[in-house]
Formats: C-alpha cells, sequence, structure tokens
C-alpha cells in the first residue's frame, strides 16, 4: 500500500487502543454536559431526530474524511494538506483547526475546571442544605470569582499536558484505556439511579417524544454544531489521531463504532439528567449551568446522594481529560512537525499560550466580565463560534478536499487497506461526501445564521 511514510513515528498500539483514544476524544463534556442542555433548549425528541441523521449523513462520512487524511499523509492537520496537496492553499483548513483547537481548549478546560471545583464541594460537604436558588447563587458566584476557576483551569490544563508529554501510545492510549471504561460503568449506575426516581416518565417521554413543531433553522443549526462538536470532527483531531492509526486498521469501522459510542453516551446523559430534572419539577431550559446548579439539587434529594455528586463531577472530569489530551495533541503535533521542534518544547509552547486565552475564558464572569464581542463573553464566544461555525465549515471543507481533490484511489486505498477489504458502502460513501454533506451543512449554515429563510 503506498502513501506516505514516516516511520519512527509514534502510533496506537492495538486497535482497542485506537477505539478508546478516538471515543476518549469523541466523549467528554460534549455528551454529559453540552447535549443535554442544548437538546433541553432546542426541543427535546425533536432534536434528537435530527440530531441522529445528521450522525448518519455527516458525521460518520466527516469522521471517516479525517482519518483518510490523517493515514494517508501520517501528519499534523496543516503538514497532512500540505503533504497531500502542495502549494495549495488547502493547508489553510488545517490552519483553522489549529485556531479552533486553541479556542476549544481554553473554554473547554474553563469548564473542567469547574468540575474540579464541584468534586471538592462535594468532599467538604458545600452543597449540604441549599435550595436550587442557593445553588445558582454558589455557582454565579464560584464563577465570578477571579482567582478560583483560574487555578482549577490551571491544574487541569497541566494534567492535560503531563498526559500528552507521555507520548501517543504510553500517555494517550494508556490512559484511555483505563477511564473510558470507568465512566461507562459510573455512567450506567446514574442512569438506573435517575430512571427509579418516582415521576421519571415525563423525563424519558421529553427526551424522546419529538415535537416536530419545535424545529427551527436554529434548532437544525444547533444540532448540526453539537454534532460535530461532540464528535470531534472539523478541526482536525481525527486528522490527527488517524496519522497515528496502524495501516491494518478497518477506517470505516472505527469511524462508526466511535460514532456509536459517542451517540450512545450521549443518550445515557440524557438519560442520567432528565428524568431527574422531571421529576423534581426543574425546567429543561435551563442551559448551560444545567449540570452545574441543577444536578447538585437532585444529588441532595436522594439517599446517598453526595456519593453520586462525588461519582458525578469525577466521570466528568475524567470525560473532559481524554478529550482535552486530544485537543491539546492537535496542537502539539502541529507545533512539533511544523516547527521542527521536539515534542517537549512543543508542549511547554502550547501549554504557556494555552494559559493566556484558558485563563480569559475562564474569567469570563469575572475579571474579563466586560470583554464582550457580539454581546458575548469570551467564553460564550468560543463556544459559539466552534462549534457552530469552525467546525462545520471544517468538515464542509474536508468533505470537499476528499470529493473534488484527492484522487480517488488514495481514499479508496486507504478504506480498503490497500485492497484488502471489501467495501460495499463506497458508492454511498462517495454520495454522501460529494453531494448530502456539503449541501446539507451549506444549507444549514446559511438558514441558522438567518442568512437565507426556508
Ligand atoms: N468531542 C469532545 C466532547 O464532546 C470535545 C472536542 C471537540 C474534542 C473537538 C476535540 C475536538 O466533549
Amino acid at each position: 500500500m503506498s502513501g506516505f511514510d514516516f516511520s519512527g513515528r509514534d502510533s496506537f498500539g492495538s486497535r482497542l487502543g485506537v477505539i478508546a483514544a478516538a471515543a476518549g476524544s469523541a466523549v467528554g463534556l460534549g455528551n454529559i454536559w453540552r447535549f443535554p442542555y442544548v437538546l433541553g433548549e432546542n426541543g427535546g425528541g425533536a432534536f434528537l431526530i435530527i440530531y441522529l441523521l445528521i450522525i448518519f449523513a455527516i458525521g460518520i462520512p466527516v469522521m471517516m474524511s479525517e482519518l483518510v487524511i490523517g493515514r494517508r499523509s501520517q501528519r499534523n492537520p496543516v503538514g497532512a494538506f500540505r503533504t497531500l496537496a502542495p502549494g495549495k492553499p488547502w493547508f489553510l483548513v488545517g490552519m483553522m483547526g489549529i485556531v479552533a483547537a486553541f479556542m476549544i481548549l481554553a473554554f473547554y478546560t474553563a469548564v473542567a475546571g469547574w468540575t474540579l471545583e464541584y468534586i471538592y464541594q462535594t468532599l467538604i460537604g458545600g452543597f449540604n442544605g441549599k435550595n436550587s436558588a442557593e445553588l445558582a447563587t454558589m455557582f454565579e458566584s464560584f464563577r465570578s470569582e477571579s482567582l478560583r476557576p483560574a487555578l482549577w483551569f490551571s491544574i487541569f490544563l497541566v494534567a492535560t499536558a503531563g498526559i500528552v508529554l507521555g507520548g501517543v501510545r504510553k500517555g494517550i492510549e494508556k490512559s484511555t484505556k483505563i477511564l473510558m471504561p470507568l465512566l461507562l460503568i459510573l455512567l450506567i449506575v446514574l442512569c438506573i439511579k435517575s430512571l427509579t426516581l418516582p415521576g421519571a416518565g415525563k423525563g424519558v417521554e421529553f427526551l424522546f417524544k419529538p415535537d416536530f413543531s419545535k424545529i427551527t433553522g436554529t434548532t437544525v443549526l444547533m444540532a448540526l454544531g453539537q454534532a460535530f462538536f461532540s464528535l470531534s470532527i472539523g478541526m482536525g483531531t481525527l486528522i490527527t489521531y488517524g496519522s497515528y492509526i496502524p495501516r491494518d486498521n478497518n477506517l470505516a469501522a472505527t469511524a462508526v463504532q466511535v460514532s456509536m459510542v459517542d451517540l450512545i453516551i450521549a443518550i445515557f446523559a440524557g438519560i442520567a439528567i432528565f428524568p431527574a430534572v422531571f421529576a423534581f419539577g426543574i425546567s429543561p431550559e435551563s442551559g448551560e449551568s444545567l449540570t452545574f446548579i441543577v444536578l447538585p439539587g437532585i444529588f441532595q434529594q436522594i439517599t446517598g446522594g453526595m456519593a453520586f455528586a462525588f461519582a458525578f463531577f469525577f466521570l466528568l472530569a475524567i470525560a473532559a481529560l481524554t478529550s482535552t489530551i486530544s485537543v491539546l495533541e492537535v496542537i502539539v503535533a502541529y507545533f512539533s512537525e511544523q516547527l521542527n521542534i521536539s515534542r517537549r518544547k512543543a508542549i511547554i509552547i502550547a501549554t504557556a499560550s494555552m494559559f493566556v486565552l484558558g485563563i480569559s475564558a475562564s474569567l469570563s464572569w469575572g475579571l474579563m466580565r466586560d470583554v464582550k464581542l457580539f454581546n458575548l463573553n469570551i467564553f460564550d464566544l468560543f463556544n459559539f463560534t466552534t462549534a457552530n461555525i469552525l467546525l462545520p465549515l471544517g468538515g464542509l471543507l474536508i468533505v470537499a478536499f476528499l470529493a473534488w481533490f484527492l484522487p480517488g484511489g488514495d481514499t479508496l486505498d486507504e478504506l480498503s487497506n490497500g485492497g484488502t477489504l471489501k467495501l460495499k458502502y463506497y458508492r454511498l460513501f462517495r454520495f454522501l461526501i460529494k453531494f448530502i454533506a456539503p449541501v446539507a451543512i451549506a444549507l444549514v449554515f446559511l438558514n441558522g445564521l438567518g442568512l437565507v429563510k426556508f
């Protein structure tokens, strides 16, 4: 099989390791913190159906395309396009991915820092006896402080850098293989607990019973953004991870399995949260504070609640960590390969610059609360722009690259592992990346951003 060969590059050691690392990237705060609140704000069951359609028709093909580009080129997102399309402007797609990686890591690690604060609060009994109004005040006053959010953010960033420093196989693969199963077990326990609460049925109904009258252009844009964010696609995470995947790995199977794990965990998170939300008469539209205000309230009202609270926030921190390492890895691979410096140096530069950006994001309700663009603070700006603009736009260009630029033989070669795998789905895949995915992304964009109205 041809393709580029840069031997001596670090790589994943096993099939399971590939799945653990890629699913570790995909499964994160996006599934457990973001999915429920975005779904709650955008119509519940109807949102879920659109979300499913997007995963299958757009998400999986984009993920496959990224894996193809990564493994073919054996490079970071910028180097990948430079290798596969020398002298052409395609590398700008990779650059856009690096910008997105910085922005995502900044606000994402800030939320990851909140989970550490909440683990700490469960340990010192900080929620005890507080009603929901008091819990809301507690969350808001924590967020608007200037020291603590920045401190927790820094701790989380250093932990992330520590794992990435361990390397692809010994750091990323090894840690995710332990953390991912642990996360699944904790989540299942929480689902069972939530489903056995009196009145849980309403939450299940909210999650699974579609009310199509609630669908608007914005709903679809939010579902698209959520799908890209949750699958970690559109910014080159899977180009980077793809470049570490062994030659005999079935890329299409990997993409489908990772997407299914991601989907299932998001649905489990919904099952863990909404029955409890309804059982305690709380609004599903509580926004990004849903996890941090609503859940501690619920935990207090159930027996053994603080143990569950601890388990939950611990789980959230783990899920976040296996994702932050994948985002940092993108930046590190880019710096080390494109600037030709050691990984260690690249990690130091990346982490140091992240401090500045991330602390600004984590102080969006504190010291930096007056810094606003389009009426959004730094955190909201990064959250909205990456998920709803940069990632879908990146995804559009990535599929376009495969559909219209990369020789078809190269794609076929990567997906079939040099002709050893039979590809029954190949024509469907090409149809999806040539027509369905780009047209759908473009339409959702124009409509969701209010540029075209249907
Ligand atoms: N997919 C991760 C999550 O759902 C977030 C992420 C986005 C990670 C983009 C990498 C790249 O939490």
